[in-house]
């Protein structure tokens, strides 16, 4: 088979597109043939090194997310079968092959059902994203699990709407019912998270967003989702309720996050730190039931309609799928296997 393989961490130039042989699934596990892979910013940081130390493999497969259908069956399987369509999520956690190859071997449990109605362009865009999305969306006391009206009455701000976990975000939100607002940085970005379902779209770089989502919240919002704490800190606490939660999933905007210990704690404020490599299974189990149950009610999306332009690479431009994740782009990076 064919597969993207790095040896060493470095720019994306260390990705290789060589041949291999086709691995053959263990006891408990499945072999995918992969139509697209997922590509996220987690899969660029690891392979660029310095995110999560030195790797334990000599040569590692890169891609946590990807869609398919199941081609073989390991020792001690049943419930499935050769041919189902599935959705793969943290494929490379824990192993050196991940998606971005025309094959790849995963526990059953990261081989979800993927719905006839739901395309291998949505499958391959849920894990990272969603799953992160999701753990943010019920870190507070609100709701630990995601459907319909479980966020009803609620407030949620969402951070950098027009991003792969902030357009999840605002997704799964709507869906449970709460009320969303979020902030970007452009209008081009605000008729995105528009698409995806923000009841109201700020401008962080034009308007007076702190009045404006008092106004739109005059209690204050119930939950945060943040992806730049650092930057975003004094703002999340200015329109926030007492007792109000924010979801830390990110770094972006800088590193250190310096809180005014007596104005929190006077909120009683609740702050949820997320990665999702260390998210208990329970958690991330009820995240994949959740997201599985949204895509069956045809909830959530992907495509510009519903605010995610996808940007399409083949297998031998994993080089430039990258490049163009680390670089920002907006919307979904995919690589096309078949
Ligand atoms: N902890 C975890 O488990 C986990 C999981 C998934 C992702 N992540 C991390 O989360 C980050 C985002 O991932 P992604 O895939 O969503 O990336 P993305 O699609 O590139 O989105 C990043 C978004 O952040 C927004 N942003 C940056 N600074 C902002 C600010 N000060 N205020 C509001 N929005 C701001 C950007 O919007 P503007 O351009 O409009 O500012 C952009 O839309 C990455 O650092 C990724 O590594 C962590």
């Amino acid at each position: 088979m064919r597969a993207v393989v790095y040896s060493e961490p470095g720019p994306s130039s260390v990705l290789r597109l060589v041949e291999r042989d086709l691995p053959e699934p263990g006891a408990g596990q499945v072999r995918v043939r992969v139509v697209r892979s997922g590509v996220n910013p987690t899969d660029w940081k690891q392979r660029a090194g310095g995110t999560y130390g030195a790797s334990p493999y000599e040569e590692i497969t890169p891609g946590q997310d990807g869609a398919g259908t199941i081609d073989a069956l390991g020792p001690g399987v049943s419930g499935v079968a050769v041919g189902d369509r599935v959705w793969v999520h943290m494929a490379q956690h824990g192993s050196a092959h991940g998606t971005a190859a025309e094959y790849v071997v995963v526990p059953l449990h990261k081989a979800v059902p993927l719905p006839a109605a739901a395309s291998f362009d949505l499958g391959a865009s849920l894990g990272v994203p969603a799953i992160t999305a999701h753990r943010a969306l019920t870190s507070g006391p609100e709701a630990d699990r995601l459907a319909p009206g479980t966020l009803a009455g609620r407030t949620v701000l969402v951070q950098g709407g027009a991003g792969a976990v902030g357009n999840a975000a605002i997704q799964l939100a709507h869906w449970a019912g709460a009320m969303v607002i979020t902030t970007v940085s452009s209008a081009e970005k605000a008729a995105l998270a528009t698409a995806a379902g923000a009841d109201h779209v700020v401008n962080y770089r034009e308007d007076d967003t702190e009045s404006l989502i008092r106004e739109l919240a005059p209690d204050g919002v119930d939950l945060v989702v943040e992806v730049a704490p650092a930057t975003n800190n004094d703002l999340d606490r200015a329109v926030i309720r007492n007792g109000g939660t924010i979801a830390i999933y990110a770094n972006n905007g800088g590193d250190e996050l310096t809180l005014p210990v007596r104005a929190t704690f006077s909120l009683n404020l609740r702050y949820q730190f997320v990665l999702l490599y260390g998210v208990a299974k329970e958690l991330l189990a009820a995240a994949v039931e959740d997201i599985t149950a949204a895509l069956a009610a045809g909830a959530i999306g992907v495509g510009a309609e519903h605010g995610v332009p996808l940007h399409h690479y083949s297998l031998d431009q994993a080089a430039a799928a990258h490049d163009a994740v680390e670089s920002g782009v907006t919307g979904k990076v995919l690589i096309d296997l078949a």
